[in-house]
């Protein structure tokens, strides 16, 4: 039986939902009761670059894939009409618009979209399309940045068949070995497979840079091949092991990038702390597998404090910020977990996707954990551009603790993930002092979630209007009806 949480359009006042976090759950969130329009509001504040660059206000919005790409890599008409929102969000910094994979194997299921030659000109037209749409509606784009985010899904690749995983892994595993199926024997990659993937990241950076795109992201979160190589402890020879290994992809991307396309932007999402792998117990609730080595430690979790992995140990974050850093990188994006082993601290909800697990704690938890942990990393790097994830669960709330968070410089951007799939133009009203419009408050059903893990397309099928419509509305119901 479900764990039964206070949801949050019940906190209806600022008393009611300071006592319950502050009293009941025993989380910190601060939040700002009143939020501030016009010029003068702390969102509405620009942003501006070392490079001078100005980005018009503080609301990102985080790349979503839609699992909605053809079998070739292009975009499709749904694709269009999601980065077509992005461009109406109001939001001025476009963070990577959705994991693009680099090559074919990388891909993360077979409808993700492949930056190469033959997809060129139609990544051109969506990405014209985001600008244009958000030229149409501000005025500017000025001070509007878009990057693409790219992608090797590594473990989680699933190139051919939706329901085929075709790992490509540093290290073993144990724990995701043994819940993905995965053959304890399978062949790590090699280090000259792991070069190849890498020549293709600056390739990829540059036709971004042609087609307009500001910046490129170098996605290190989500348990991805990026994120795995920070985990990649265990694994002997350049790419493993030490921290200096371990940060060799990256270092060799970014140097490639610098060669191949010079003047292109970098930035960076990073699951900035793990937990391990969650499954549900015989009740449905979460709980963690927790795997320990011959000295009683979980060694897998990047971020994660070995001998209490529940907990995050920020050590080698810091260092990774540093090294960005020390690279003149300053755009990053801060995440954690992963939405496939540990999705409650990834993108906290009230109903889980169909392969998850019931919320082991109210996901109001998982917000604060990720806000709270960000703002630590974001006290130590002041001149860093941040941004910050786990907003949506927070649903009347966001506004107030978005407002809270940039006034104080607990973090420079707040980005928005599922909110922008059921309201798309969520920061414009903000930040023109408007009502919420209730009705597309996203509630977390996750159904943006179970739909892809079901070989589906993604979208916010119970509140976005296109998608109720959509014959898939109904193939979607009748299996959440049988879960
Ligand atoms: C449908 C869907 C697709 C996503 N695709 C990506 C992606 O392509 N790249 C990425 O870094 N994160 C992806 N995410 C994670 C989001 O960027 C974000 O981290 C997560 O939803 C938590 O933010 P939220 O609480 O605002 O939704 C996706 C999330 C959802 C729900
Ligand atoms: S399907 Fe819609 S309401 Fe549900 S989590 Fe996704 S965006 Fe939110």
């Amino acid at each position: 039986m479900a764990r039964k949480y206070t949801t949050v359009a019940r906190l209806r006042n600022a008393q009611l939902l300071r006592e319950y976090t502050d009293g009941e759950l025993g989380i910190t969130l601060r939040f700002d009761e009143t939020v501030e329009s016009g010029p003068q509001a702390p969102l509405a504040q620009p942003y501006q670059l070392q490079d001078g660059k100005v980005i018009g206000n503080r609301f990102a919005v985080l790349p979503m894939e839609g699992w909605d790409g053809t079998r070739d890599g292009l975009p499709t008409e749904y694709t269009e009409r999601r980065w077509t929102n992005f461009g109406k969000s109001g939001a001025k910094l476009i963070w990577g618009c959705e994991a693009i994979a680099v090559r074919h194997d990388g891909r993360a299921n077979p409808n993700q979209l492949v930056v190469q030659e033959s997809t060129l000109k139609s990544l051109e037209q969506i990405y014209n399309k985001l600008v244009d749409t958000h030229k149409e509606r501000y005025g500017t784009t000025d001070d509007l940045l878009v990057g693409m985010q790219l992608t090797h899904s590594g473990r989680f690749a699933r190139p051919n068949e939706k329901t085929r995983l075709e790992p490509m892994i540093l290290y073993h595993h144990p724990v995701l070995e043994e819940i993905y199926n995965i053959d304890p024997d399978l062949p790590v990659l090699t280090d000259a497979q792991i070069e190849g993937i890498i020549s293709e990241f600056p390739r990829a950076a540059k036709q971004a840079q042609e087609i307009g795109f500001n910046f490129v992201d170098i996605k290190h979160c989500h348990g991805y091949l990026g994120h795995e190589f920070l985990s990649a402890y265990s694994r002997p020879g350049p790419y493993g092991g030490s921290f200096e290994n371990r940060t060799r992809f990256l270092r060799e991307i970014v140097s490639g990038i610098r060669r191949e396309a010079p003047g292109m932007r970098i930035g960076v999402r990073i699951s900035a702390f793990d937990m391990p792998p969650f499954r549900p117990d015989e009740s449905g609730i979460g709980e963690p597998r927790i795997f320990e080595d011959e000295n009683g430690e979980y060694p897998y979790g990047f971020g994660a404090d070995p001998k209490d992995p529940m907990q995050a140990k920020l050590d080698e974050t810091f260092r990774f910020i540093e090294l960005l850093k020390s690279l003149d990188i300053e755009l990053v994006n801060l995440s954690a977990g992963s939405p496939y082993y540990n999705p409650h601290m990834q993108r906290p909800a009230y109903f889980p996707p169909s392969d998850g697990y019931q919320p082991p704690e109210d996901p109001l938890v998982g917000v604060a954990r990720q806000i709270n942990t960000h703002a630590r990393i974001k006290e130590r790097f002041p001149e860093m551009a941040m941004v910050g994830t786990g907003y949506s669960y927070l649903q009347e709330w966001l506004p107030n603790v978005a407002q809270y968070n940039v006034r104080n410089g607990l973090i420079d951007f707040v980005g928005l993930g599922r909110m922008i799939l059921s309201y798309p133009e969520l920061p414009a009203d903000v930040l023109a002092g408007k009502e919420l419009d209730r009705k597309h408050i996203c509630r977390t059903f996750s159904d943006c979630t179970t739909a892809p893990r079901n070989g589906m397309i993604s979208g916010c099928f119970p509140l976005d209007e296109f998608y109720k419509e959509l014959p898939q509305a109904e193939t979607l119901k009748a299996i959440k009806a049988e879960n």
